[in-house]
């Protein structure tokens, strides 16, 4: 018996959510198939797309599942799971989530859905330990649950799914250069000033109240990050060219996509994401630097 997962890329942060709201697009996202094996234990028996390691105590999709099979307590049961990766490691767009969390959603399947979603995250959370150093779950948290999702507490975990309006677009530039989350983390200040502090959560609690009321006035005006993005956005080329220039082609406004090198924005409808996807090919196409851009519902 066996099944397949399509596992979604996610932006994580959301600009004044640092580590605690995250959105799923539609595509791009990697593709796994599980099954059940004799032999105990977490094999991968193939990646495709992207050199990772198949050893499962150093694969984020290994060491998620590890975990969930650790809680289930059959000491005999194996897992064998193939991954084919379409969510670039290093791009800001939830590859590394992308992988632990469809490999827990998945084995799951295989258990009976033993496992509640909140029980997934936290296991899919092993894996962004081992990838960045911080089991942050604003990635994995939307990948397994869909649409918004808000982390209220880590400990205990508390995971919030939030209301998407209808016609929320999300565009996403990933540049072809590689920001390792874990340094992306290591540059961040650990203090913050309380005025910042006070603007942060002001945008996080209206980017809410936004997202509930279908106010997109309020949620372009809540998409501001005061404490991460000054430090992180000098690792993105363009960045605040594109910053300015999206919002005049239509977008409500945006930020970087995880810890980079993505940018995303938010746009009302599929027309505004797409004039935004035009700007950010405008900008970056005299830069010399390769990219992709992905334009999904949310
Ligand atoms: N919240 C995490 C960070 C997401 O910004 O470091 C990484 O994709």
């Amino acid at each position: 018996q066996s099944v397949k997962v399509f596992s979604p890329a996610t932006v994580a942060n959301v600009a004044c959510g640092f580590d605690v709201i995250g959105l799923a697009l539609d595509a791009p996202g990697d593709e796994m198939e599980l099954r059940i094996s004799h032999t105990p234990g977490v094999k991968i028996t193939a990646i495709e797309g992207a050199k990772l390691p198949l050893e499962a105590a150093q694969n984020v999709a290994g060491v998620a599942l590890m975990a969930m099979l650790q809680e289930y307590g059959q000491p005999d049961l194996g897992i064998e799971v193939s991954i084919k990766k379409n969510i670039q490691p290093g791009s800001g767009i939830g590859s590394s989530a992308a992988s632990a969390a469809g490999a827990v959603v998945g084995a799951n399947k295989l258990l009976n859905d033993h496992f509640s979603p909140e029980a997934l995250v936290r296991f899919a959370m092993e894996g962004e330990r081992l990838a960045s150093g911080t089991p942050h779950a604003d990635n994995v948290a939307p990948a397994i649950i869909g649409g918004f999702t808000l982390v209220r507490s880590y400990q205990p975990l508390d995971i919030v799914r939030l209301h998407t309006p209808d016609d929320l677009w999300v565009t996403v530039i990933h540049p072809q250069i590689e920001v390792k989350t874990s340094d992306a983390r290591e540059i961040l200040k650990q203090k913050v000033l309380l005025k910042d502090a006070i603007r942060q959560w002001g945008n996080v609690g209206a980017l809410v109240a936004g997202l509930y009321q279908e106010d997109y006035n309020l949620i372009s005006r809540s998409l501001e990050d005061v404490i991460v993005e000054p430090i992180r956005s000098i690792l993105i080329p363009a960045f605040h060219d594109l910053k300015i220039r999206c919002k005049e082609a239509g977008a409500l406004g945006g930020g970087i996509s995880g810890s980079g090198p993505s940018v995303f924005m938010l746009s009302k409808g599929e027309s505004n994401a797409r004039s935004v996807a035009d700007m950010m090919e405008k900008i970056y196409a005299p830069l010399g630097v390769d990219y992709k851009i992905y334009v999904s519902r949310i």
